[in-house]
């Protein structure tokens, strides 16, 4: 199973997918590149350090489309069959949607369809929720949206702040987008 990452900051996601796909956690499967819209990301240096190749996209005052045609180019030029979005800022144009239908999947902080979009977990600590989580998804065209692969609750505790509470998610985020990934390859 070829990957293209694609990210736009941290990259805490990314390096825990290009982690387990090299100690043979998600099987059978291989990195192919990591991208990146904004050439600041740190995850650039993650991916860099790990051995991936990365390219940085930029808009540059270009349409969505454009840029996200670009982009595609360069996932197909490297064979990519399955992209993952892993803290990718931008919503992608229905033409790139459409053009890999159903071989884009996405994280988010949340138990989708709870709060999607920015600061999920800021959302869900202020709606005074017990318990919150993560989603891999497919991706469709709507923001956050799309058939579900794995969820993971996380229980908001009593002395939780939005700090505490997101790094816990975080760390069940690398675990449940490892897992779903590694469902996917063996289904590859
Ligand atoms: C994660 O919380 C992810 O769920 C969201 O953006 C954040 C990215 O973090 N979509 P990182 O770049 O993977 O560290």
């Amino acid at each position: 199973m070829k990957l293209g990452i694609l990210v736009s900051g941290r990259g805490s996601n990314m390096a825990a997918i290009v982690d387990a796909v090299k100690s043979g956690e998600i099987p059978a499967s291989e990195v192919a590149v990591v991208i990146s819209d904004k050439r600041d990301a740190a995850g650039l240096e993650k991916a860099g350090e790990r051995g991936v190749d990365t390219v940085v996209i930029e808009r540059r005052g270009r349409t969505r489309a454009e840029h996200d045609a670009d982009i595609g180019d360069e996932l197909e030029k490297r064979g990519v069959e399955l992209i993952c979005l892993a803290g990718y800022m931008r919503l992608l144009s229905p033409e790139f949607v459409r053009r890999f239908a159903g071989k884009i999947v996405n994280i988010h902080p949340s138990l989708l369809p709870a709060f999607p979009g920015l600061d999920a977990q800021k959302q869900a600590f202020d709606a005074g929720v017990k318990v919150t989580g993560c989603t891999v998804h497919y991706v469709d065209e709507l923001l956050d949206h799309g058939p579900t692969i794995l969820k993971c609750e996380v229980p908001r505790l009593e002395d939780d702040t939005v700090e505490t509470l997101s790094a816990r998610i975080l760390d069940q985020e690398h675990a449940t987008y490892i897992e779903a990934l590694r469902q996917l390859a063996n289904e590859w």
